[in-house]
């Protein structure tokens, strides 16, 4: 049995932007499930409560950062909590900038979460086996072990992984905050953390730790390429031989089609009747439910709205008038760059039997889009895993993507002549590409029983985080022996 202490900054059911929170809450479940004790070190960000004090640490105790608590909180399958409650940085708004932007502060809020984590784990009496930190937030997490806890008996027994689930973003802030974070110039190398005369707290994480993973196989190669590095290629290629692709896997305790309260009525693959009425209560909801509207295919959308997300084609399409000229429905829900609201608001206003959109964050209609679409919608520039795919298979929802990251790694595409895969896949990032895929999509939806095979297909497919979980815990093993602890 391993003690594995998580550090993340967003955990389901507390807080979530995107799919690391949903990681952030199911990928603990999945190994406690395993049978390991697993530690998950998060913000206490605002409208969070409970939990029982266990440290706490004074202003100024490592650096600048004002008074903080760690509180903790079991939950019933035995995935610890530790709340890291400082609300100066924590309780605010959201979670990483606001209408102005990021919140300047952001180096320091984060290096908190991943000093107060790894001084929580020493004053407890913890002896982590293995510490795992995730993105740029908890990059300073293993540079933190070697510098300020080398030799400390908490951590004899430790290895360290981190896992990158997004490299666009980077935490890159001037070198002024290294002495403010308590760290000493000589980790400000090109073998350290320094990128292009930065502080980089995504290339601490990938250069400080025995393992680095991310979460698709076709994502770990593809970041190793000038298009897709975002300027690490060269620093990920450096270490090709630790980088190790694990796909995310769906929270089926969250997402299941046969049991899933926050839809208006269940499915299964062996009946799809019930399908049907979601899309029925999906149309009302967004008002497309017109006389006639019904037999129309329902292409859906729940995303942030920014360039990854393929948006920049969405809206040449649109421009050309060719993604409104198609015979379907559209329903679209999302934040994100105020011109891509404006678009779809727009559309909306012009078509307001076939398009509807509500800007803002809803889990319920989350549930409902994927639940009640024909179609799901992902033309991603880049997508390091994607979940959003996965919860349509399993929704019975065919997936329309573009071939890259996680996208390319679980959606397989309709072969022409035998009409086998679960969904349509386009490779070139063209809006001319996006459209072809989607009218090959809907010249086959036209066709019922061809339609029912794709979907079942895709219902089929296992997605879940056991196997997952399970490849986890050989990277932890790999990762304990590359620290001489096996
Ligand atoms: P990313 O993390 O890059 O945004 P993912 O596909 O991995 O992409 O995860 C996105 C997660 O966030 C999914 O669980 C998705 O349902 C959810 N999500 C995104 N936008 C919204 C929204 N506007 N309302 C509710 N859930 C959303
Ligand atoms: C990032 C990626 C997304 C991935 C998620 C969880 O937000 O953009 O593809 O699924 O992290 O790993």
């Amino acid at each position: 049995m391993l003690d594995i202490l998580m550090v993340v900054s967003e955990a389901v059911p507390y807080s979530k932007t995107g799919g690391l929170g949903d990681v952030g809450g199911a990928l603990p479940a999945a190994l406690a499930h395993l049978g390991h004790r697993v530690t998950v070190a998060t913000p206490r960000y605002r409208g969070m409560d409970g939990g029982q004090a266990v440290a706490a640490f004074g202003r100024g105790a490592w650096f600048g950062a004002p008074d903080c608590r760690v509180l903790e909180s079991v939950h019933d399958d035995g995935v610890r909590f530790w709340f890291v409650d400082c609300p100066a940085y924590y309780d605010r708004e959201e979670l990483y900038a606001d209408a102005r932007g990021d919140y300047p502060d952001n180096y320091m809020r984060f290096a908190l979460l991943s000093r107060a984590a790894l001084e929580c784990a020493a004053t407890t009496g913890m002896r982590p086996s293995i510490v795992h930190a995730h993105d740029w937030q908890a990059g300073l997490v293993p540079v933190y072990l070697r510098e300020r806890f080398r030799g400390h008996p908490a951590f004899d027994a430790v290895g360290t992984v981190f896992t990158i689930h997004n490299l666009a973003y980077q935490g890159n802030f001037g070198r002024e905050v290294l002495p403010q974070l308590d760290l000493p110039w000589d980790v400000f190398t090109g073998e350290g953390l320094e990128f292009w005369d930065k502080a980089s707290f995504l290339k601490a994480g990938i250069n400080y730790s025995e393992i680095v993973t991310t979460v698709s196989r076709r994502y770990a190669q593809e970041i190793q390429t000038a298009e897709q590095g975002f300027g690490f290629e060269g620093i990920l290629r450096r270490r090709a031989a630790v980088l190790v692709g694990i796909r995310n896997g769906v929270d089926v305790r969250a997402w299941d089609p046969a049991n899933d309260p926050l839809l208006p009525a269940r499915f299964n693959a062996a009946d799809l009747a019930g399908k049907a009425e979601v899309k029925r209560a999906l149309l009302a909801r967004f008002g497309l439910d017109a006389p006639g509207q019904w037999a129309r295919p329902v292409i859906g959308m729940v995303s942030r709205m920014v360039d990854q997300k393929g948006l920049d084609l969405i809206f040449a399409a649109v421009t050309a008038g060719a993604l409104q000229a198609l015979d379907a429905s559209f329903v679209i829900l999302g934040t994100g760059a105020p011109k891509y609201e404006a678009m779809w608001r727009d559309l909306a206003a012009r078509h307001p039997n076939r398009v509807a959109v509500t800007v803002g964050f809803s889990e319920e209609l989350a549930h409902l889009i994927e639940g009640g679409s024909d179609i799901f919608f992902m033309p991603s520039r880049f997508e390091p895993c994607g979940l959003n795919q996965m919860y349509s298979l399993r929704y019975g929802t065919v997936p329309v993507v573009r071939a890259t990251g996680g996208l390319d790694d679980t959606v397989t595409d309709v072969d022409e002549s035998t009409g086998e895969g679960t969904g349509f896949k386009f490779r070139a990032y063209t809006a001319e590409a996006m459209m072809e895929a989607l009218r090959r999509a809907l010249s086959w939806y036209a066709r019922p029983a061809a339609w029912r095979r794709i979907q079942l297909a895709g219902m089929a497919q296992d997605n879940s985080w056991e196997a997952s979980a399970r490849e986890y815990v050989e990277v932890y093993a790999r990762a304990r022996e590359r620290a001489g602890r096996g």
